[in-house]
């Protein structure tokens, strides 16, 4: 699914060089379960950035699905973005004036989803991460644990086949966080492919794969068995999915438009805070 080939990011910081990155190479397979461990300022971030298309390496390629990504124009990565993966993200990085359900709602309306199809999937998930009763709250009416729970959702409405999820119980206490990893877990079950970057040992020992990197460099890459869909879980339909997206035109109304701007301008923006 993943192949990375001598992957650098170098940032200029005045005249000094941070070599975030530094040769990485790392093919990753479908369905895999993955932890990132490392210590602070070891790259983790950057690298789960560049997976994530929110960021460009300086040099290297990056094939996602036999497709180079890194040549593809801006909007194509963001279309790759909505349609192929997900973010989870420390701090949640919802849109605070709207209610859970609408936060949920915001790829689906980037996507052209009308509106009766998109209250259903909405409700579905929130029923699923057993949030149901809090859809029409905003953010700041929810509790951490509940807020990450509709991050998920927000991040897997699309269905993507790629979570990427950057210390999502950081600011968790561990029962909130042990949940929020379990509906993460539930979802790789389901056959998404799931990368976790936690500095909790004991979260980043439940992945079937371990990695550690150091000073930008993969240090470690530890399978303890492979990666196998649990048989008895239920599928996700994504094929579903796809068909009722084709048969749905680009609705988007003004206001869809103005929250779909919202949404975009905010992520990069949180993205960039997220390194203070
Ligand atoms: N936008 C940026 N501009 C300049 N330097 C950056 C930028 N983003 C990251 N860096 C530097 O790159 C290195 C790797 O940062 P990164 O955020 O990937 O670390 P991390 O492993 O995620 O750390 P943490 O565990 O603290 O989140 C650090 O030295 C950091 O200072
Ligand atoms: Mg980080």
């Amino acid at each position: 699914m993943i192949e990375l080939r001598d992957i650098n990011r170098v940032f200029d910081v005045g005249d000094e060089q941070v070599h975030a990155l530094q040769d990485i190479n790392l093919d990753i397979a479908d369905g895999e379960y993955i932890s990132i461990m490392g210590p602070s300022g070891s790259g983790k971030s950057t690298l789960l950035n560049m997976l994530g298309l929110l960021d460009q390496p300086t040099s290297g390629s990056y094939r996602l699905n036999d497709t180079n990504v890194t040549e593809l124009s801006d909007r194509e990565q963001a279309n790759v973005r909505l349609h192929n993966i997900g973010f989870v993200f420390q701090f949640f990085h919802l849109v605070p004036r709207l209610s859970a359900a609408n936060n949920i709602e915001l790829p689906l309306i980037l996507a052209g989803i009308e509106p009766r199809q998109r209250q259903v999937r909405v409700t579905r998930l929130l029923e699923q991460l057993s949030i149901s009763d809090r859809g029409q709250h905003r953010p700041d009416q929810l509790s951490g644990g509940q807020r990450q729970r509709v991050a998920i959702a927000r991040a897997t409405v699309m269905q993507p086949e790629l979570i990427l999820a950057d210390e999502p119980t950081g600011n968790l206490d561990r029962a909130s966080g042990e949940d929020v990893v379990e509906v993460l877990e539930e979802l790789n079950r389901a056959g998404m492919t799931l990368l976790v970057v936690t500095h909790d040992p004991e979260l980043g020992r439940r992945a079937k794969r371990r990695i550690r990197m150091v000073d930008g460099c993969i240090t470690e890459d530890i399978r303890s068995e492979p990666a196998q869909a649990d048989s008895t879980a239920e599928p996700l339909t994504s094929e579903q999915v796809q068909a009722e997206q084709m048969r749905f035109d680009n609705l988007l109304n003004e206001e869809a438009l103005e929250q779909l701007q919202e949404y975009q301008e905010q992520v990069p923006y949180n993205l960039r805070n997220d390194r203070s």
